[in-house]
This record gives C-alpha cells, sequence and structure tokens, in this order.
C-alpha cells in the first residue's frame, strides 16, 4: 500500500515511522511519504493560505495551491485523481472514522491524506479534489497531522505482517470477529494483586469456557452487532 501524507509539517512523521508497525509495514514495501505543498506553491514566499472571503479569523489553504501540490506528485489534472485514488480531506466535520471504514481503506492499495492547518481547507478542496472527508472524532485539533497519523495508524496494524501477531488485529474491539462490539477484558501476572482477583476461569484452563466468557464480557460491554 502506497500512502501520500500532505502536509506543511512532514517533520511530525519522525516518530511515527519510528513505531514498530510503521516500521514493520514499511520494511514489507508499503509506502508512507510525506508531501509538502509549500515546496510546489508558486506565490510569494511560498505561500498556501490566504484570508477568508467573507472576513473572519484565521487563515484559510488556498485551492490553487493544493491543486498545484496534487498535480506535482501526481501529474495530469488532479480533478481526475479521486477515480484512480482515495484522496482524503482531513476535517472536523468529515465522516467519523470506525474500524469498518480502516478496514476498507487498509484494502486499496494506495491513499492520499491531506492535513488542514489554520481556519482549514477552501471548500473547493474537499468538493473538487477529493474523494472523502474524514474526521478522528467530534473534536478540534490545531491541525490534521495528528488526524493522519490516526488514520495511518489504525490502517497500517491492519496489513498482514505489520503487527507481531497477526491474530492481534483480527479479534479486537469492534472488529466483525466480536460482532462490531468492544473487546472483553484482559488480565496477567500476578493473578492476586491487593485481593483484585484475575477471574477464576481464566484460570482455568478450559479453552472453551474462556472463549464463552469472553464472548459474554464483550456482549455485556455493549455495542452494534455487524
Ligand atoms: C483548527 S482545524 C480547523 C477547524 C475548522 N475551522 C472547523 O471549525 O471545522 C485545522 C485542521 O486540523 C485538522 N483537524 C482538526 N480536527 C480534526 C478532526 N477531529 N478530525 C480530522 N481532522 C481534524 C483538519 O485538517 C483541519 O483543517
Amino acid at each position: 500500500m502506497e500512502i501520500d501524507v500532505f502536509t506543511l509539517f512532514p517533520q511530525a512523521f519522525d516518530w511515527f515511522r519510528e513505531q514498530r508497525h510503521v516500521r514493520n509495514a514499511l520494511a514489507l514495501g508499503h509506502r508512507l511519504d510525506c508531501v509538502d505543498p509549500r515546496e510546489s506553491s508558486t506565490l510569494a514566499g511560498r505561500s498556501v493560505d490566504d484570508t477568508p472571503f467573507g472576513g473572519g479569523a484565521g487563515m484559510v489553504l488556498r485551492v490553487d495551491v493544493m491543486e498545484a501540490a496534487l498535480r506535482a506528485r501526481y501529474g495530469g489534472d488532479p480533478v481526475e485523481l479521486p477515480r484512480r485514488r482515495r484522496v482524503i480531506a482531513l476535517t472536523p466535520g468529515g465522516r467519523v472514522l470506525d474500524d469498518a471504514w480502516a478496514a476498507e481503506l487498509a484494502a486499496q492499495p494506495e491513499l492520499t491524506l491531506l492535513c488542514g492547518r489554520y481556519e482549514g481547507f477552501d471548500e473547493r478542496i474537499v468538493e473538487h479534489l477529493c474523494s472523502d472527508s474524514l474526521s478522528i472524532g467530534r473534536y478540534v485539533l490545531a491541525g490534521g497531522e495528528l488526524a493522519a497519523m490516526v488514520v495511518c495508524d489504525a490502517v497500517l496494524r491492519k496489513l498482514p505482517g505489520s503487527l507481531g501477531h497477526a491474530e492481534s488485529a483480527v479479534e479486537e474491539s469492534f472488529s466483525p470477529a466480536l460482532e462490531g462490539r468492544p473487546e472483553y477484558p484482559h488480565y496477567t501476572r500476578p493473578a492476586d494483586w491487593r485481593g483484585w482477583r484475575v477471574p477464576d476461569v481464566l484460570l482455568s484452563g478450559h479453552h472453551e469456557q474462556i472463549r464463552a466468557w469472553r464472548r459474554e464480557r464483550s456482549r455485556a460491554r455493549g455495542g452494534p452487532l455487524q
């Protein structure tokens, strides 16, 4: 899989690239590249934004600048791009990411993520140059970089070989294996700490009972059936 992140702060991803599952995915041939729209800006001082029409606070990322950045990266008219690959604007008001969408994105050969900053995108970027707009939750961050890392993290860990144990990504919260529900609780040693005992069934060695207990605990935690 090839992921391009368009960001004014490429260095923000240095830490992320060093995380084990990301390193594993990259070693397997997957790609995570950052593209800085400033590099292709032809405006004075490589500017990327301007004040909003209609007034108001903050600066808005310009559509001509984002178009030039997409053209420089992929060639052709960026308007055609969303037909060839998912181009996703990160916006607080977009469709909220969930496990099913992360799985769908993990099945794509190519992804483009656009990080906003300041007041956000000129709406024509989202309308004409993107296939989707994605929110990581109903709150507002200062920029799209953390949101892009959330998307990349959720997607990359679904790729075979990126996690140490392949089964870790199969039966976990919100997965089809748990019918979209939160995962059951986990415990490790010591079995008794300050009188807080691990449930007996987990120490029983009885695999069928353990499976049934886990299913029941996951159901008790609620959430939707998928
Ligand atoms: C300060 S925010 C802009 C907020 C925008 N004026 C609004 O009220 O919706 C700057 C950038 O951070 C990113 N961002 C902030 N919160 C986000 C969220 N919950 N999900 C995805 N991206 C987010 C977006 O790329 C956004 O363009």
